[in-house]
Parts: structure tokens; C-alpha cells; sequence
């Protein structure tokens, strides 16, 4: 049975994505786990959230390329608030905008450890948790590059089809158990991702001119209406795009 205040943990919550499910979960009064490499913003952000809503906020460092560092994060996470009730696996990144035969080795690991291991790892380490409340939600965050591949996102664009295959996996295996498994698939948002993938501020600005992309409260918005439907809703997957995106390859830009 749904709890009254569910526990939602939640990687990649130092920034983007992760920053915005935290603060429209936490105002909607769910306690939260939230971890991140750079714990320092996850804990000012933790202190902020609980001041703010006199929830339940869990910070700890994670890495989820990392199996010992996800379990101790997990392990952590569900014995200060009680259990865990809902996974939002977002960590991610793309690294580069490489041609496949130019990949260099860093960023190919970067990615596929990132975005296919450690979705892995964290819904691994937290099914169990999950489990034993007896219900429960598992958030992927796939991409429109799971979707539809695009030139020098080769490696990316696998990350996020094998991000959709995942989704898809895991819901055929808890059928029949109170888990809802939905993959929440967003086009170009801003957010720190293109700072990370082009690791120059002017490139990162660039992807978004004369554009209006998503914002990340638009995509935390999709994960929590997926969550606040009834127990018998399940949403498979969300495409979202911003209203200027109608492709991968077809962005309407202003001069
Ligand atoms: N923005 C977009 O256009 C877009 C579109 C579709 C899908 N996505 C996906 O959305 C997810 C979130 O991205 P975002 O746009 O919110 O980008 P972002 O602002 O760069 O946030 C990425 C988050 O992932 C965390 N992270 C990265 N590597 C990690 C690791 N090894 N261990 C733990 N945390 C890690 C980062 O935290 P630390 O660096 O502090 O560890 C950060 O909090 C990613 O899976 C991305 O692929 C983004």
C-alpha cells in the first residue's frame, strides 16, 4: 500500500534533473535520499529542502559507476529514513560529440559505465528496499538519443537505447508486484549536461541558441505525475521535447 510520505532516492541530484525532482517531490511532501559525487551541493541543498518542508532528506556521496560506493550510498540511505519506496536512476552524462571511430576510450567508459552500469547498480542495490515495502516506482531517465540515433552521439545514443531496454526488462520482471517502472525520455533541456559534454561554456551555449528548451522542473514535472497517478496507472515511457524540438535533427531556431 502507498505509504502517506514515500521515500524517494534519487542519483544525480547535485544538479539539473535530479536538483528539480528534489525540490518538487520534497514540496510535495516526500522524504528524499539524495546522492551525487559532489555531496557538498547535495547537503546544502538536503539542509535547504528540509527547512523548507520539514520532510525527511537523506545526502550522501555516490558514485554509481562504483558498486561499493552505490551500496553503501543505498544501504545508508535506507536505514536513516526507514526503507526506500521509489528509484529515480538519473545520474548520467554524454561525454564528447565524437564520431564512433574517433571515441576516445575516457568517454566511451565515461558514458557506458555511467548511464548503463550504474543505472545497473543503483536499481540493483535499491530493488530490494523497494521490495520489502511492498510498493513501489523505479524511474529511468532515457533520452530522445534512445529513440532516434544521431551523428556524434554514437555512444551516448547506445547508452540511452540500452537505458529503454532496461526499462523495459525490469518491467517485465516485477510483473505482478506493486513496482511501476517508467522511463521518462526528455529532448534537449538546460541544465549542466552540455557544460559536461562539451566542456566549453561557449559550445554549451550554443546548443541552446534561440531555442526555448526544456527546463529540468519541466522533466521533474513527469516524474511527478507518473507518481501521483493511482496504483493501477502505469506510464510506460514519456517522450518529452520542448515545442521548438520536432526531431533529434529538427530544432526551429530564432535569429
Ligand atoms: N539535459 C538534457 O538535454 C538531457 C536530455 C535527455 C536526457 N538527459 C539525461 O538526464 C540525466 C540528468 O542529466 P541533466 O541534464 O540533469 O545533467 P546535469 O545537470 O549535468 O546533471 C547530471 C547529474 O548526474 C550526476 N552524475 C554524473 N556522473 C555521476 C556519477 N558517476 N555518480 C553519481 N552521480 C553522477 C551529476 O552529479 P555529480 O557530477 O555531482 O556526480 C549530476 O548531478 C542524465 O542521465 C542525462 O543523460 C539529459
Amino acid at each position: 500500500m502507498r505509504p502517506e510520505h514515500p521515500v524517494v532516492l534519487i542519483t544525480g541530484a547535485s544538479s539539473g534533473f535530479g536538483e528539480a525532482v528534489a525540490r518538487l517531490l520534497a514540496a510535495n511532501g516526500f522524504h528524499l535520499a539524495l546522492g551525487a559525487r559532489r555531496v557538498e551541493r547535495v547537503r546544502v541543498l538536503a539542509d535547504e529542502l528540509v527547512k523548507a518542508h520539514g520532510i525527511k532528506v537523506f545526502a550522501g556521496a555516490v558514485d554509481t559507476r562504483e558498486t561499493a560506493s552505490v551500496n553503501a550510498f543505498v544501504e545508508a540511505a535506507a536505514t536513516a529514513l526507514g526503507g526506500l519506496h521509489v528509484l529515480v536512476a538519473n545520474a548520467g552524462l554524454a561525454s564528447g560529440t565524437f564520431k564512433l571511430w574517433e571515441t576516445p576510450d575516457e568517454d566511451l567508459e565515461a558514458m557506458l559505465r555511467t548511464n548503463v552500469e550504474g543505472v545497473v547498480k543503483t536499481i540493483r542495490a535499491g530493488l530490494p528496499h523497494v521490495r520489502k515495502a511492498g510498493w513501489g516506482h523505479v524511474f529511468f531517465i532515457g533520452s530522445t538519443a534512445g529513440h532516434q540515433p544521431y551523428e556524434g552521439g554514437s555512444v551516448y545514443c547506445a547508452s540511452k537505447f540500452g537505458v529503454k531496454a532496461m526499462a523495459q526488462t525490469l518491467r517485465l520482471e516485477v510483473n505482478g508486484e506493486q513496482i511501476r517502472v517508467t522511463s521518462v525520455d526528455p529532448g534537449m533541456a538546460e541544465t549542466e549536461f552540455s557544460n559536461v559534454r562539451m566542456k566549453d561554456e561557449a559550445k554549451a551555449r550554443a546548443v541552446y541558441q534561440g531555442v526555448k528548451p526544456l527546463a529540468a522542473f519541466d522533466v521533474a514535472e513527469c516524474v511527478r505525475w507518473c507518481l501521483m497517478l493511482p496504483d493501477h496507472v502505469n506510464i510506460d515511457e514519456i517522450l518529452v521535447k520542448c515545442t521548438d524540438q520536432a526531431s533529434v535533427h529538427k530544432v526551429h531556431r530564432r535569429a
